[in-house]
């Protein structure tokens, strides 16, 4: 489904959100701009997709080294393009979220943004995010999210599920993928069920906030330290 999308990914995200994501993502960017300030920082967006959020932590004035992974090789081609357009720095490569080829502690930061919703399994991928962060390191989730002014929740379900499918399908020639996303964000925790789920997986002072009257929320969460007093179950 990704695969399918990916040649008309960036416009249609413009289009359907009339821009407003490039400032979803300055905002995230913004939220973990003093890890990206750190010498020898590193930094994974995970989904990166066509790698949007990937470039936007990537800047000259930011030593940090920045990362993209992700299993829709399209995708990836998309973000290899745009990144060597930029002459940017940042290293692409394949690989699912749920099982990341990377040593347990690599990252400072790790980042994804509208990607975490599609995981078959949120536990096990925050699990997996955890692992790959060094204790204290943080995690930032962007994520669709529901309104919570019922009024306004019911406008975007309106938008989400009779004009996005119909204009998403039109240009990307695949409907079944602009279904597919308004019913991923309705079977999707809410802001705060999200968080709950954050502090369940190991992660401690979870924070978020909402953008655009909540149709999209950034979480925050640091990884425990090792030896904090916490149950990691099946990877103890
Ligand atoms: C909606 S796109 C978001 C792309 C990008 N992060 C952005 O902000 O535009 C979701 C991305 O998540 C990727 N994805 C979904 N499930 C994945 C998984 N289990 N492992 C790796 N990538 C995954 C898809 O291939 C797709 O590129």
């Amino acid at each position: 489904m990704f695969g399918r999308i990916a040649p008309r990914y960036d416009l249609l995200n413009h289009l359907l959100s009339m821009n407003i994501d490039r400032f979803w993502r300055a905002r995230t960017v913004s939220r973990v701009a003093q890890i990206l300030q750190r010498p020898g920082a590193q930094v994974l967006d995970v989904c990166c997709g066509t790698g949007d959020l990937m470039l936007a932590l990537e800047s000259p004035a930011r030593p940090a080294r920045v990362f993209g992974s992700d299993f829709c090789h399209p995708m990836l081609v998309a973000a290899l393009r745009k990144t060597q357009e930029r002459h940017f720095r940042s290293e692409l490569f394949e690989a699912d979220a749920l099982r990341l080829p990377i040593a347990d502690a690599s990252f400072d930061l790790v980042t994804t943004a509208f990607g975490f919703r599609n995981l078959t399994n949120y536990h096990a991928g925050l699990l997996e995010l955890r692992r790959i962060l060094k204790p204290g390191g943080t995690l930032a989730i962007l994520e669709f999210s529901t309104p919570p002014n019922p009024l306004l929740a019911q406008a975007y379900s309106f938008y989400s599920r009779a004009i996005l499918p119909a204009i998403g399908g039109m240009i990307s020639g695949s409907r079944d993928a602009y279904t597919y996303l308004p019913e991923s964000v309705r079977k999707f925790p809410d802001a705060d069920g999200l968080a709950d789920q954050m502090r369940d997986a190991g992660f401690a002072n979870v924070r978020f906030e909402r953008m655009t009257v909540g149709i999209v929320a950034l979480h925050l969460g640091d990884a425990l330290h090792l030896g904090d007093a916490f149950d990691l179950g099946d990877r103890a």
